[in-house]
């Protein structure tokens, strides 16, 4: 088993990655962490709390950053989302509440207590992680590792030419969690846009998950009709979901390593580039920097068959 703290900002697909972290044999799920993203703060935590409700489970949750480090607040992607993050189904408020910690508390104490074990999943923008690093910088030898989805090495981003959404919410915060002395795999574009799925996939789902397969599938839609109103794809991407896929099965991606830097001002902000391929540049952004991993490969069938697996197995039963 593997522990894992999944730092989320609920949101369509990060839905899809905490059922799968809620159901996998493979983890034991500490805690979920809330962060400003898709929707504010409160819509996030609500949105955790929700989805803890609707599967039964007893995980806590923990409310964390409202806003970006330094950057203003950008407006929430409601076109991709909903305005209630979950493609506005509007759902009843849950009755659990988040717990005293602020995630960033939480964090800090869930790794000191487990040296060396704890997974850092973060599906959202990464001030969350950042603070933590900032109230104890000795976790950096303490966790495990820290997966995210979010960036883009080689590929294309989907805010701007060159940036993921994650990071360009909050590039300060990205930056200072590449720069940290932790094993950080970055689960980012290069990857979750070889990996699509369809209307027949969330069909099954809901046909076979009678707990939350409606919600997931009806919620999905929403994602699927913005994905297939501005790219060339009849599903949508599994984002937030590959994080949790890495932890359970490295074996499904292909890394590199190298240095990463993330662009905090101008036309490249929230670019994350990684100094790869060994080669002696002149600049010297990236000295001092340990080196991270990036997922550049993906068997999409696998990742595919990962989550329907998940979605659709007895623990829902
Ligand atoms: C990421 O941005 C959010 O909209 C998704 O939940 C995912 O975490 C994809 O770029
Ligand atoms: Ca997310």
């Amino acid at each position: 088993m593997k522990k894992v703290i999944l730092d989320t900002d609920p949101g369509i697909d990060d839905a899809m990655a905490i059922f799968t972290a809620f159901e996998h044999p493979e983890i034991e799920l500490l805690g979920l962490t809330t962060t400003f993203g898709n929707v504010s703060v409160e819509q996030a935590t609500t949105n955790a709390l929700t989805l803890v409700e609707m599967a039964g489970v007893d995980v806590p949750v923990a409310r964390g950053v409202a806003t970006p480090w330094f950057k203003d607040l950008s407006d929430f992607p409601d076109f991709v989302h909903g305005t209630d993050g979950f493609g506005n189904l509007n759902l009843a408020a849950p009755k659990g509440k988040p717990i005293d910690q602020s995630a960033a508390q939480f964090i800090v104490e869930q790794v000191n207590a487990n040296p060396g074990e704890i997974s850092l999943i973060a599906i959202g923008p990464l001030g969350n992680l950042a603070a933590a690093l900032q109230i104890d910088p000795s976790i950096t030898s303490k966790v495990k590792e820290v997966v995210l989805m979010g960036g883009v090495i080689a590929a294309d981003g989907n805010v701007s030419p060159v940036a993921e959404a994650n990071i360009l919410s909050d590039p300060h915060a990205a930056d200072k969690v590449m720069a940290a002395s932790w094993p950080v795999v970055i689960v980012g574009l290069d990857v979750t846009h070889q990996v699509v799925l369809n209307n027949a996939l969330f069909a099954n789902i809901a046909k076979k998950n009678s707990k939350v397969g409606g919600f997931m599938s009806k919620a999905a839609q929403f994602y699927i009709d913005f994905y297939s109103s501005i790219r060339d794809i009849d599903g949508c991407y599994a984002h937030d979901v590959s994080a949790v896929a890495y932890v359970v099965d490295s074996s499904i991606f292909g890394t590199i390593e190298g240095e990463v830097c993330v662009a905090t001002e101008g036309v490249a902000i929230g670019q994350t580039i990684m100094s790869r391929f060994g080669i002696p540049y002149p600049l010297t952004f990236w000295a001092d920097r340990p080196k991270q991993k990036a997922c550049m490969e993906v068997d999409s069938d696998r990742l595919v068959a990962l989550f329907e697996t998940s979605m659709t197995s007895d623990f829902w039963k």
